[in-house]
């Protein structure tokens, strides 16, 4: 099937984790298309819906909301009616569960994967003033927390989801 994978970053590292499920996606037959959805960018500008199955959203996590970015994409991907799955990556302790503020889930059937959140990475370098006080206010210590068995796992899932959805009945 053909797959867009798009995510909205602000430091790097839910881009990578969508470029590790894109590559997942792609090794279990898919065509995908890699897409980076950037601060400036109007979405419905630069989300190219018709030519797909499918579409993966990734967004990260900030003061306990999926970015913004992450929020419009999956609403047009409803709207327009788009199988879509997605993913948060954040500080599990931080925000256990981010889909519980901003987060519209998809509803229809077969969504595999839904409020998905992956642990992510801080480091402090090319952090801002603000953005480092706000990690000292909540105490978050520099690490990667990224459980990559996790996300082997879930993209597995949503290829064998989505080869299920085109199977003949
Ligand atoms: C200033 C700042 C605020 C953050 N706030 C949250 C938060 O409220 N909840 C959370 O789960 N993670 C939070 N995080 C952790 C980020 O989601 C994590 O570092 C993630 O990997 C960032 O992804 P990105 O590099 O794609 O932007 C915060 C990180 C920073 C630097």
């Amino acid at each position: 099937m053909r797959i867009l994978v798009t995510t909205a970053s602000r430091h790097g590292w839910t881009r990578h984790v969508g470029d590790v499920v894109a590559d997942i996606l792609r090794a279990e037959g898919h065509d995908v298309t890699r897409q980076v959805i950037n601060e400036k960018d109007v979405v419905a500008d630069v989300l190219d819906l018709a030519q797909v199955d499918a579409v993966v959203i990734g967004g990260s996590v900030y003061t306990k909301t999926w970015l913004s970015r992450a929020t419009t994409a999956l609403e047009l991907a409803l709207a327009s009616g788009t199988r879509a799955y997605t993913f948060a990556v954040g500080v599990l302790d931080l925000t256990p569960d981010p889909a519980g503020r901003r987060w519209t889930a998809p509803r229809s059937a077969g969504n595999a994967g839904e409020r998905v959140v992956f642990g992510g990475r801080i480091t402090r370098d090319g952090l801002s003033v603000r953005e480092k006080s706000l990690l000292a206010a909540v105490r978050a210590k520099d690490g990667e927390y990224t459980d990559w068995g996790g996300v082997t796992a879930w993209a597995q899932g949503v290829a064998a989801d989505l080869a299920h959805a085109s199977a003949p009945a």
